[in-house]
């Protein structure tokens, strides 16, 4: 259909038909025969004409269910508009990849739209139109338990994995390309800066704060083509962003262009009466509307109270028209008039989710998302013939796969424990699993002990369990649970050399457990394929390549901790600590335990002479910076080339440092390659006090290295 004729399509629509396409309902309402009587349905008030009428759907997924609820429901339409299946496909359908935040770890846009590929192309089999991903929310503070399905806290990282995932999710030609779904970037905006780091709190920053570093990757995603945009459930300037007209019309639409489709956040129209901007449901549903929210997601402000709003001259009829002809093109977009069923194929679901196919990639990306931290005196890796203890919460524990992996099955993923006793060459290892990440029983400890003392090394396996980041689960303790606190502390004492290996949704305070351990590996949760990942690196098979886009702080007092803060007006100075009156904590130093990034491999990279090919550059030139990169060990590795740059004096404050490029590179052993770094004078921009993006002239530090803290510095002049 053509916009013509969904333009008239809404024309013939009656007004219930219209608010029925702006309702999501969750998959209970199709699927639960029970669901008229006792359940969903009667505490929502809905009537089952209302129930008919709504245009989505959420959390359902299947060939042969969707297929059989999209024909009955089609078959009672009159208008025979289709359902719209959408779920929350955050780092793959069922086979599963590492957490968003392993994943950018990776520094490898590439490898994120591959997982997207994949993740889209089984979801659309089973049946989805749409994925509430990627979740692109710029982050500071581990405390937010939803870290984990960031990409980080930097602005130039976070908008490449958008755009990337934005891609890989919707491919070149969604209409056509049957194995694609739609994306929806979230959570517009802000999110991901909840004060205190307490899941859905205030956000309160500057808009020049907001413009310069938080909104850019949502820009990026919808730059990408992102078919839909989800809304935040904080506030931003002390509205709601479900409510916030400035927000989601303005800048959303007038400004990026954006023209998809606006779906609130699960219950967050209603949720404006709480915020304490609205005194009811009614209230709620004009101030959305007017804020140009399409869907209400799990909410009924507007099905109960669109018509009464129309009928008192309330709202405008446009508005709704807008809503649903936006919603319609989406479906016309996914080709879902021309065919309702879409991807839904069960033969082909047979054949690909969870395929060998898509599981290689998932071992992929798990190898390049573990992130080594320690590596005393090459406790790593493990030679074959060293007399292993595996013990703790990770063992043999499938649930490595992270909160946000619905279809994921803890069951058949490989544990740690099954790949070890696979391994052609038997390696002499023994394994003492503990039950509960909380819970340490004296047997699991005596045991522990037990097999300690007759191994050469000791390889910890602890964490959170999955439960303890995602959605829900700010933490204040970013330590690991006190019973594995004590399982470290009786095992050190046996004075063996242990290896730490971490799953877990967040930057942990490694602080005091730090030193007991000769290596530390952060596997986060590593997806389907992530013990055979850890175990290639543990035995080097593969050289660990990832790096932290994430600071780790060295306790929680610290956070929110990030590389790209400003100087303040009495920076520390390291050469006068004795100095009190300047920024830093009495207890503690300013800097993060683990930085930006920040990794290890087995093989040791030098770094030569930074240069640039001139000192004083025009705005309109090319800036080249040059240096070569060796790798002195003897096993071929991966390095992460990093150059950050500092605006010396700007208009407003600028941050010590800025990431604008990097090359992750392959290196054999002893190869030296020559780096080239371009830089152009917008990627020196930023939005000034009037909210511009412009570049200042004078003199910038251009800064490169392994990580954001060990850089070599050079100036270059910048003039008009
Ligand atoms: C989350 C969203 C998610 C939605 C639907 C909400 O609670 O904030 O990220 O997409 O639920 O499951």
């Amino acid at each position: 259909m053509n916009k013509k004729e969904l333009v008239s399509l809404v024309k013939n629509m009656t007004i219930d038909e219209k608010i029925g396409q702006l309702q999501q309902l969750t998959g209970n309402f199709y699927t639960d025969s029970e669901a008229e009587i006792t359940g969903p349905l009667n505490e929502s008030g809905l009537t089952t004409e209302m129930v008919a009428n709504a245009g989505s759907v959420l959390g359902l997924s299947g060939a042969e269910e969707l297929i059989g609820i999209q024909r009955d429901y089609l078959e009672s339409s009159r208008l025979k508009i289709p359902l719209l299946f959408m779920a929350d496909i955050i780092h793959g359908y069922r086979t599963i990849f590492p957490i968003p935040l392993g994943l950018a770890s990776s520094w490898d846009p590439i490898l994120m739209k591959e997982t997207a590929e994949v993740a889209a192309k089984e979801s659309a089999l089973s049946g989805l139109h749409v994925t509430f991903s990627p979740m692109v929310d710029l982050v500071r503070d581990p405390r937010w338990g939803r870290v984990m399905e960031s990409t980080g806290e930097d602005p130039l990282l976070n908008r490449q994995f958008a755009k990337a995932a934005v891609e890989g999710y919707q491919g070149e030609d969604l209409r056509n390309d049957l194995n694609r779904i739609a994306a929806c970037v979230k959570h517009f905006a802000a999110y991901g800066a909840p004060e205190g780091g307490r899941e859905y709190n205030t956000v309160d920053m500057s808009e020049r704060m907001l413009r310069d570093m938080y909104l850019p990757s949502y820009k990026a995603a919808i730059d990408a083509g992102s078919k839909l945009v989800m809304t935040a459930f904080n506030t931003v300037d002390s509205i709601p962003a479900t409510a916030n007209k400035k927000l989601n019309r303005d800048i959303l639409r007038d400004e990026f262009g954006f023209d998809g489709v606006l779906i609130s956040d699960w219950a967050a129209i209603k949720e404006v009466i709480a915020h304490g901007v609205a005194g009811n449901d009614k209230e709620a549903a004009k101030l959305a509307l007017e804020a140009g929210v399409d869907i209400e997601m799990m909410t009924f402000c507007y099905q109960h109270f669109l018509k009464d709003l129309l009928a008192e001259d309330l709202v405008s009829i446009d508005l709704v028209d807008e809503a649903v002809l936006r919603i319609l093109e989406l479906k016309e977009d996914l080709g879902l008039f021309e065919n309702p069923y879409r991807g839904a194929n069960a033969e082909a679901e047979e054949r690909w989710v969870f395929s060998q196919e898509h599981q290689d990639v998932a071992e992929r990306a798990a190898k390049e998302s573990i992130v080594l931290l320690k590596n005393n005196q090459q406790a790593l890796p493990i030679s074959e013939t060293e007399k292993l203890a595996l013990i703790g919460p990770f063992v043999d524990n499938g649930e490595i796969l992270g909160t946000w992996s619905w279809k994921g099955n803890p069951k058949e993923t490989e544990t740690i424990k099954t790949i070890f006793e696979q391994e052609p060459k038997k390696i002499e290892a023994s394994y003492v699993p503990m039950a509960d990440v909380n819970n340490l029983t004296k047997e699991e400890l005596n045991g522990a002990i037990n097999v300690a003392q007759k191994a050469d090394k000791l390889v910890l396996l602890l964490g959170e369990n999955f439960m303890m980041s995602g959605e829900a689960s700010s933490r204040t303790n970013l330590q690991l649970p006190q019973a594995q606190l004590d399982l470290i502390a009786a095992l050190a004492e046996l004075n063996k050399p242990m290896i730490l290996v971490l799953f877990n949704g967040r930057p942990l305070e490694l602080t005091a457990i730090e030193p007991q351990f000769e290596a530390i590996i952060e596997a986060w949760f590593p997806g389907t394929k992530g013990a055979k990942a850890l175990h290639d690196i543990l035995f080097g098979k593969v050289n660990p390549s990832g790096r932290l886009t994430m600071s780790f702080p060295r306790n929680v007092g610290q956070v929110p901790i990030y590389y790209n803060h400003f100087n303040t007006g009495r920076p520390i100075d390291y050469d006068d600590l004795e100095n009190k009156y300047v920024s830093k904590y009495l207890d503690v130093a300013n800097t993060p335990l683990y930085p930006f990034g920040y990794g290890l491999s087995y093989s040791n990279c030098s770094y030569g002479t930074l240069a640039s090919t001139k000192e004083t550059y025009r705005m309109s030139e090319k800036i080249e910076i040059n240096l070569d990169v060796t790798n002195n060990g003897n096993r071929a590795a991966k390095e992460t080339v990093q150059l950050y740059t500092r605006d010396i004096v700007g208009q407003v404050v600028r941050p010590v440092k800025e990431l604008k490029g990097y090359h992750k590179i392959d290196l054999a052993p002893n190869e030296t390659k020559k780096i080239s770094f371009t830089l152009d004078s917008n990627d020196l921009a930023y939005v000034h006090s009037d909210l511009t993006l412009t570049t200042d002239s004078g003199e910038f530090e251009i800064m490169v290295g392994p990580n954001s803290e060990e850089v070599q510095t050079i100036l270059i002049h910048l003039t008009k």
